[in-house]
């Protein structure tokens, strides 16, 4: 715990909300922001261009990717609202999601959809799953003839589900379907390779499973879809003058969006020599071991089912309470903070209420166990 900067009084099992950022890489955060302070100009203007180029590199390798198909944005919400805006897509033309898609992902291709009159088509795939084939059968009941683009999550947050992406990707590659892989959690909490998965687009967090500090995030589109994509924010990398020009028109048009800090996106670096010297592949096993454990016991309490074989969740464990009936689960979630000082997500998902236990690497047994001990005084059992 103490390598985090985390309330050592909680029982913090909400690494999927927001991540949480380790002190070496978040010491490495600071540092470049007080290097900004120092000499704005000479650090902005002079320094960055080459700064960004480092980041963006060890990004790129790390993801199994060319550093020029790769930008740095500030989260997956801006890349999805990118795309859903750009693509040429109108009235008689489909996207198709799952019925398990984030929020504010959703919402941003919904808006485009009445702006320009193409439909999002959401196809249910069913819980429990049983294998990688059903789960793409099951989604591929929703493509038509009109399907232009798949949006579909890596690993999705409300079920805490790892979808076979590269399959999905293969199939709509052959149907000449445009994909889109939202893998807010896919990166740190599973391996990565892009140029095995084979999406057209893809984006990701690096402040959730990667620990980088918050507002950063990244942009992966293929070199040969790079003409697809208008920059959601136009400024100094689309005008004549080029100011912020990088190596190229992707990198300029979607990473300088006007003065910010780029501190964040500059501790990238220091996030991924984290994992690699603290967060072997040992402790990660470890961690999912701690997520296997909150699914084991709580699903011991008479009324509590887990939902997926172990081969389909990673980091982080769902348990389904429905049977208890709860009424108010936002209620709920603070109670079992309140009484037990647990912060764990109680997510209402179609008629189902569900419990989703994120581990990392400052999470203990004795977390699991205070957690499943709350469960049973509540419930009983
Ligand atoms: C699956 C998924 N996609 C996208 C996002 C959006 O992340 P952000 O708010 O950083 O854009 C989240 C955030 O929790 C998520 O879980």
């Amino acid at each position: 715990m103490s390598d985090f900067l985390l309330d050592p009084d909680v029982v913090f099992l909400n690494h999927g909300s927001f991540g949480a950022c380790p002190r070496l890489v978040f010491d490495q955060y600071q540092r470049w922001q007080r290097e900004l302070e120092r000499q704005p100009v000479r650090f902005l203007q002079r320094e960055l261009p080459q700064l960004l180029a480092d980041a963006r590199r060890q990004l790129a390798e790390y993801l199994g990717a060319h550093s020029t198909e790769v930008v740095l944005v500030p989260n997956p919400t801006f890349a999805a609202n990118t795309i859903a805006r750009c693509l040429p897509l109108g009235a008689g033309d489909e996207v198709l999601i799952s019925d398990q898609e984030y929020g504010a992902c959703r919402f941003a291709f919904q808006y485009a959809a009445q702006k320009k009159g193409f439909r999002v088509v959401e196809q249910s795939i069913p819980l429990p799953v049983e294998s990688d084939e059903a789960i793409v059968e099951a989604f591929w009941q929703g493509v038509t003839k009109d399907t232009r683009l798949i949006f579909i999550s890596h690993i999705t947050s409300t079920t805490a589900l790892t979808l076979p992406v590269a399959k999905i990707c293969q199939r709509a590659r052959d149907a000449g379907i445009l994909t889109m892989i939202d893998g807010a959690h896919a990166p740190g909490q599973i391996d990565v390779n892009l140029k095995e998965i084979g999406a057209d687009f893809y984006t990701a967090t690096c402040h959730k499973w990667m620990c980088a500090p918050k507002g950063s995030g990244f942009f992966f589109v293929r070199e040969d879809r790079q003409h697809l994509v208008e920059p959601l924010v136009v400024g100094w990398g689309w005008g004549p003058e080029k100011t912020f020009h990088r190596e190229n028109e992707f990198i300029s048009n979607h990473e300088w969006l006007g003065t910010h800090d780029p501190a964040a996106y500059l501790a990238v670096p220091a996030a991924i020599a984290w994992h690699k010297e603290h967060f072997t592949s040992e402790a990660r096993e470890r961690s999912r071991e701690f997520a296997r454990l909150a699914v084991n016991l709580a699903s011991q309490i008479d009324g509590i089912e887990r939902v997926h074989p172990d081969a389909f969740f990673q980091q982080m464990g769902l348990i389904d309470i429905t049977a208890k009936k709860v009424d108010d689960h936002v209620q709920f979630k603070s109670r079992l903070y309140d009484a037990y000082k647990i912060e764990v997500p109680v997510i209402r998902w179609r008629d189902r209420t569900l419990i989703r236990v994120s581990t990392h690497a400052y999470t203990t047994e004795d977390h699991i166990h205070t957690f499943a001990q709350a469960l049973k005084e509540t419930f009983g059992g």
